[in-house]
């Protein structure tokens, strides 16, 4: 095949299966074939158009397939979100659970799928399983091979959440900020997942907005992405005890000791919780609000609270003295596409 001939077959090709056919390894073949004649840098840039309508076939079809693991398999249905390192695929597993298969994009990052793996099992394994709710479930971790390019990924299935929205879509849909009874449920969750995970030895490593999934009917909270964690069972792997990678877009968001390279603890997620909260807040957090969040966001991490279920019970206090006995109060999320 030469350059025009290859040309012309990107310009036929309607779908993956026009181009790749059905064989995994013929189609690696086809893609490795094709990227080479059309690569923008093996002609002076002109291909480039089709070199991209390539790449979108290709991608199209790796992500349209099915995984097949020892476990089971998995029928992706396309891409559900993208993260900060990963994507996340909507699949149904063998048993037609809605399952998220989550892979890095870059091989590198294999660690961090590892570590969240290692930390959804020891939530399970140490934790109280009341609390369960407030963490995502692993389905499956495993290996997954690249057909075009052979890279190994570490892959992390989970159940899939329906019905749940993260904080950044909450504070998009509240520009102005959240009334602080909204707002208090969400963080006494919060302090509850918090509160659990400690207890199990897992610290999270990474409370950002978009880490926090809550139902809006339901009040549901789910803390999810535990890439960042420090799970205690990990200390023989890594005993330093520090948050593995910061999310640079948010570098801002760190308590002093993340960016220092120092060893976390449960006051770093107190600290990165509290600011999740206020944030969604903005200005109308009232005074005693403010003041508690501030106790949180203590530069020394030694002089910030470090136990959730304590810092809980003091909020309660607080929020009965500012708003009287808890009553539930419907949530509602207006759409903001
Ligand atoms: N179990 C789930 N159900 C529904 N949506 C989810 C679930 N887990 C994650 N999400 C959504 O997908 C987004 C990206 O997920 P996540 O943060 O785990 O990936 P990531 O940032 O790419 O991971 P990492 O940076 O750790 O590699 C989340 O912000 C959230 O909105
Ligand atoms: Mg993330």
């Amino acid at each position: 095949m030469n350059l025009d001939e290859a040309l012309a077959r990107l310009d036929a090709a309607r779908t993956p299966a026009d181009l790749f056919g059905d064989d995994d390894a013929e189609a690696a073949r086809a893609y490795r074939g094709l990227a080479r004649l059309v690569h923008p840098d093996a002609t002076g840039g002109r291909t480039r158009a089709a070199f991209d309508r390539l790449t979108a076939l290709w991608d199209a079809r790796r992500h349209a397939g099915t995984i097949t693991t020892a476990r089971g398999s998995y029928h992706l249905a396309g891409r559900a979100a993208s993260g900060d390192l990963a994507d996340l695929f909507g699949a149904r597993d063998g048993r037609d659970r809605a399952a998220l298969v989550k892979l890095p994009r870059d091989p590198a990052d294999n660690d961090l799928l590892e570590r969240e793996s290692v930390a959804l099992r020891q939530l399970p394994k140490d934790g109280d399983g009341r609390f369960l709710p407030y963490v995502p479930r692993l389905l499956e971790t495993f290996r997954h091979r690249d057909p075009a390019t052979g890279a190994l990924r570490r892959a992390n299935a989970i159940a899939a959440l329906d019905g749940f929205h993260n904080l950044a879509e909450v504070k998009a849909a509240y520009p102005q900020g959240l009334d602080p009874r909204d707002a208090a449920w969400m963080w006494r969750r919060l302090l509850v997942a918090l509160g659990f995970a400690h207890r199990a030895g897992v610290l999270h490593g990474a409370v950002l907005p978009e880490h926090v999934l809550i139902h809006p009917a339901e009040h549901g909270l789910v803390l999810v992405d535990w890439c960042y964690s420090v799970p205690g069972c990990y200390a023989h792997t890594d005993p330093s005890g520090r948050v593995p990678a910061m999310v640079d877009r948010y570098a801002d968001r760190y308590p002093a000791e993340v960016p220092a390279r120092q060893a976390a603890s449960p006051a770093t997620d107190l600290y990165m919780a509290t600011l999740c909260m206020t944030e969604l807040m903005g200005d109308r957090a009232p005074k005693p609000l403010r003041m508690f969040a501030k106790g949180c966001l203590l530069p020394s991490q030694r002089r910030r609270p470090g136990d959730a279920w304590r810092l809980l019970a003091e909020f309660d206090e607080l929020l009965e003295r500012l708003y009287g006995p808890r009553r539930f109060r419907p949530f509602h999320l207006p759409s903001t596409s």
